[in-house]
């Protein structure tokens, strides 16, 4: 019986790898709250994961990396907490390619159903980590891998494996991790840049080559990982993405090991932007971004760069003139996206020394306050007298405005 069993949810598991990549659809990872949550200051509360992982599953990523079991009951119990509750995204958790990890994530992803629950295994592959931080042989590594995912295979359908420092690793041997890991039965291949050393070029050759060199790649559903060392990783998820890539891990504003991951609102974004370069679809519903950007930032305490893509203060914000009558006239002339395309808040014209005429104008309109041109263009002129940086609220307009009628 058992057996039997295993083989029906070997057949189920091969049909929904050929769906997924037949689709072409890119889907979406993401590991905020376990990549993301490493990042020095950023620690949550299983609460706060919960809530972050309900905002994941309402925007639409089809899986979360949920924690690191084996490494912190807080991470157990943020999980247990998911479970049954978050019932859209696959929930996966992290193990080293150790039995008593993947004993702690079985635990912790107790009561999840079959095809909703994942191991995401990772073991050091290039010669730094094989030689200094495992101190093992390429022919022991390779062993480790095939061990630890049939172990896997046990309890789990889905079994992604990723070779950590992945674009530090010799392309040969690399492939030879990939062809081991699947025949071992992995559903899912990884591909960390792990300290994020890549350019868009060399990130295209490797996945090119993963391609051509793994026999068995079609198997199996190829997912991407980039950090952000050189601010490259969501240039770098665009070309895997490019080039064939099926999953893409990233967290919210880029959180995550020291200059962050790769952020999953901009790769959205730039998918959505350039969807006649891609031709690939995906399931995140773009407005829920900027709240989620939002979310995250308060939960974490990592706040939003004001000039940081999607969620930052500036980004539907000008002080420009030029800008803002551009503005006024068609929100398009002057922004890539509208700010309800990311579910955020709206334009803010910043009345301040860089503002023209037609932007004051509106706001006198806007707050309903009868003026002549000649009020306006008063107005314009002492605010341009106004010390660099000021910014003019409402109450000091109508300040300015009483200051002209009575001069
Ligand atoms: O960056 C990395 O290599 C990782 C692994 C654990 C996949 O986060
Ligand atoms: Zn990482």
């Amino acid at each position: 019986l058992q057996n039997v069993r295993s083989q029906i949810r070997g057949t189920v598991r091969d049909a929904v790898i050929r769906h997924h990549k037949r689709s072409g659809a890119v889907l979406f990872s993401d590991t905020t709250l376990r990549d993301g949550e490493q990042m020095p200051g950023a620690t949550l509360e299983p609460d706060e994961k919960l809530e972050i992982a309900l905002a994941l599953e309402a925007a639409g990523v089809h899986s979360l990396d949920a924690g690191f079991p084996a490494s912190s009951e807080a991470d157990v119990v943020a999980i247990q907490k998911m479970v049954g509750v978050v019932k859209g995204p696959v929930l996966t958790a992290l193990c080293r390619t150790v039995n008593s990890d993947i004993d702690a994530a079985a635990r912790a992803l107790d009561g999840n159903p079959m095809r909703k629950r994942g191991v995401s295994l990772f073991c050091g592959t290039s010669p730094l980590h094989r030689d200094h931080k495992l101190q093992k042989s390429k022919t022991e590594v390779l062993k480790i891998i095939a061990d630890s995912i049939s172990y896997a295979n046990n309890a789990f359908q889905i079994v992604a494996f990723s070779p950590e420092d992945a674009s530090r690793t010799e392309v040969d041997f690399l492939c030879e991790c990939y062809k081991e890991a699947i025949d071992a039965g992995a559903t899912t291949i990884g591909f960390p840049d792990t300290v994020g050393i890549l350019t868009p070029e060399k990130t295209a050759d490797f996945i090119k080559a993963i391609h051509d060199r793994v026999p068995n790649i079609d198997k199996v559903l190829l997912a991407v990982h980039f950090h952000n060392d050189l601010g490259l990783a969501v240039a770098n998820t665009l070309a895997a993405i490019q080039h064939g890539g099926n999953v893409v891990q990233c967290t919210v504003n880029g959180i995550g090991e020291r200059a962050g991951n790769a952020a999953l609102e901009e790769v959205v974004m730039a998918l959505a932007m350039n969807a006649d370069q891609y031709k690939r679809s995906f399931r995140i519903d773009t407005t829920k971004l900027a709240p989620l950007c939002q979310l995250v930032a308060e939960l974490t305490g990592i706040a939003i760069p004001k000039m940081k893509p999607i969620g930052g203060s500036n980004v539907f914000a000008t002080e420009a003139g030029i800008h803002q009558d551009g503005l006024l006239k068609n929100p398009d002339t002057y922004l890539p996206f509208r700010p309800e395309a990311v579910g955020a808040d709206g334009i803010q014209l910043v009345l301040g020394r860089h503002s023209g005429g037609k932007a004051i104008a509106h706001r006198l309109r806007q707050l309903n306050l009868p003026h002549t041109e000649a009020d306006a263009a008063h107005v314009v002129a002492q605010i341009k007298r106004q010390p660099k940086g000021t910014v003019i609220d409402d109450t000091r307009l109508i300040e300015l405005l009483k200051e002209c009628r009575d001069a």
